[in-house]
């Protein structure tokens, strides 16, 4: 996630800018930059990669001046190079900006521009932002910064400042946090209290729709229409360890709790209600192409291969095509049978997975054209594919993966939808899904407002040896999502399994210390399930059962029930896969375990 930090005082800026970046390295980010003010204009210095290559930049032409912006990039739109990292600067050269977040009608916005003479040195809709600043400029930043946002739609959080106003930093926020730190007698605005902290405790949270104005005598907050409104000033207690994982005491636990934020990213930009389908074109797939495909592949590791299973069903129910899921470890070494009419999707957070970069390049040469679901923006995956999609679910540092799961879910539903639509499924249908869809960032924060709940029944599991996980259909997968979970954070073996397959096996295992997890929503094969309970039950199982609310007869056989709302049964991954990652989490924590490095485990697994 991208990091802002700016800054008005009498000491040197670039060493304040610099150090408040370093305090948000932990949020991730592929390059970083500043610009200050000399007196002269504004230098801007910027680089691609960590912080310590700017540093090194800079070193070698020191940056004198008082007041400045700096910032930490993590790629959405554009590769993650120097020409797209911030600051980016305007026509003229007289303004500069960094910026968090996505302006969506960047496209139309630069096509005028650029009918106005305007050209652009990055593939960012950032500097598509400096020039439209850049063209309202009349000799007040603050009036051309509001002129400006009034035109864009989308999230942002910015700072901006002027050759021509030498003592101000101009900043607005909308969807992406900001907060204004008041100093002694210096001033700073800041996406995070991280990179202040150690220069002032009292801050100003800025809300949506507000601006800052910092000059050298203090600091007014605005809207976009009234220029001056009152805003209380608040002390932060926190200490800086703490601020960094956002108040939460494991990355993991921070990752989970961003989810209904981080689907509605993956979301953005990408639905079209009107026409009950989604707009991909970064997938690069013609409707021609889509007309004569026969049948999909869908290959990766780990959590990654439980979406593409998930996706599988969606993809085969609703789009009717024929899709294989494959581990892209078996895939590149096995002889598939692959040819000119077989789409590969390939699935990775990291986008760096050896096994998973392996099976795409088998692909293409077998003839296939490829397309990724990936996270990390410019990463060796996303750059070899034909086409593809950025999860934008923002950096994932727990090892284990969480927030990168169900937005991956999210991105297959809107393949999904967009197969579909040129296929079997109605208008209706369509716009029906992409309700569904829109609903479920609400209906996990309703999930994740119930968390002690969860936590609770960890004391359940805390000290199990054995842990099964059965669900049928869909949620199959999220079984065996459930089961990784456990076992990778809390080393309590766990076996993910469909409902059915138990009495051919694991069904030998089950006794009064192990606890069987069911996934039970009240979907299509829900009377299956209720039989495959009372099967356990009659064994002396014990059984926690994530169920659709108001399920009350799962909630009498059950021995602990987690109720989830419902939503669409292709869609319930979403919501069951989250109490399962707080439950591994709550057991981790519980057996004090390592939760955001656990033993033997790399984040990106770049080797065979
Ligand atoms: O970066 P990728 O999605 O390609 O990574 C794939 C797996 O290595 C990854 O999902 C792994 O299983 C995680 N530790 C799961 O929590």
């Amino acid at each position: 996630m991208c990091g802002i930090v700016g800054y008005v005082g009498p000491r040197q800026a670039t060493s304040i800018l610099i150090d408040g970046l370093r305090r948000m390295e932990y949020r991730g980010y592929d390059s970083a930059g500043v610009a200050v003010l000399n007196g002269k204009g504004i230098k801007v210095q910027k680089a691609e990669g960590k912080l310590s290559a700017l540093v090194e930049k800079i070193g070698q032409e020191t940056i004198e001046g008082t007041v400045g912006i700096g910032h930490t990039r993590w790629a959405t739109h554009g590769a993650p190079t120097t020409p797209n990292a911030h600051p980016h600067i305007s026509g003229d050269g007289r303004i500069a900006i960094i910026h968090n977040g996505i302006v969506e009608n960047a496209s139309s916005i630069k096509k005028a521009l650029t009918q106005r003479g305007h050209t652009f040195a990055s593939a960012t809709d950032t500097e598509v932002l400096a020039h439209l600043i850049g063209e309202y400029y009349q000799g007040s930043l603050e009036e051309a910064v509001a002129a400006a946002l009034r035109d864009v739609d989308g999230a942002y959080g910015i700072a901006v400042v002027s050759a021509d106003e030498p003592d101000v930093v101009v900043a607005a926020r909308k969807g992406s946090p900001l907060l204004v730190g008041v100093g002694d007698g210096e001033w700073f605005v800041a996406s995070d209290a991280s990179a202040i902290l150690e220069h002032t405790r009292s801050v100003v949270y800025l809300d949506d729709g507000e601006m800052v104005v910092l000059t050298r005598v203090g600091y007014r907050v605005r809207t976009l229409e009234v220029s001056r409104i009152e805003k209380p000033v608040n002390q932060i207690e926190w200490d800086l360890a703490t601020i960094e994982r956002g108040g939460y005491p494991h990355f993991m636990l921070k990752e989970i709790f961003e989810q209904p934020e981080s689907i509605e990213n993956t979301l953005r930009g990408h639905l079209l209600h009107e026409e009950g389908s989604a707009r991909l074109s970064g997938l690069n797939l013609t409707d021609e192409y889509l007309g004569q495909m026969e049948r999909i592949i869908i290959t990766a590791c780990g959590t990654s291969w439980h979406s593409a299973l998930i996706g599988e069903y969606m993809l085969e129910e609703m789009a009717r095509i024929s899709v294989e899921v494959e581990y892209a470890s078996e895939f590149r070494y096995r002889s598939p049978i692959v040819d000119n009419k077989t789409l590969v999707i390939a699935i990775s957070q990291s986008g760096e997975t050896a096994d998973t970069l392996a099976a795409i390049r088998e692909a293409k040469r077998r003839g296939a054209r490829t397309v990724g679901l990936v996270n990390v923006v410019g990463s060796t995956i996303a750059r070899e594919v034909d086409g593809g999609l950025y999860l934008r679910a923002g950096p994932e540092v727990g090892v284990a993966s969480t927030k990168a799961f169900t937005c991956q879910v999210a991105a297959l539903a809107l393949v999904t939808l967009r197969f579909a639509r040129l296929r079997h499924l109605s208008v209706l249908e369509g716009r029906t899904f992409i309700d569904a869809l829109q609903r479920i960032p609400a209906l996990i924060q309703s999930i994740l407002d119930r968390a002690p709940e969860i936590e609770a029944l960890a004391k359940r599991c805390e000290d199990a040896t054995n842990a099964l996980y059965l669900g049928r259909g869909v949620n199959f997968p999220v079984a065996l999502e459930g089961a990784l979970k456990l076992k990778e954070i809390s080393y309590i073996h766990a076996e993910g399994y469909p409902a059915a397959e138990m009495k051919h096996g694991p069904i030998a295992l089950i006794d009064e210390n192990m606890p069987v997890i069911f996934i039970a929503p009240k979907d299509a094969v829900h009377s299956k399930i209720v039989s495959n309970i009372e099967e356990v039950k009659a064994r002396g199982g014990k059984v926690i059962a994530l169920i659709t609310e108001g399920d009350t007869e799962i909630e009498q056989l059950a021995d602990a029930t987690f109720p989830i709302p419902e939503t669409l049964d292709l869609l319930s991954p979403l919501l069951t896969g989250v109490p399962l990652q707080l439950l591994s989490y709550y057991v981790a924590v519980r057996r004090g375990c390592n939760v955001d490095q656990p033993r033997n485990l790399a984040k990106s697994v770049t080797v065979e």
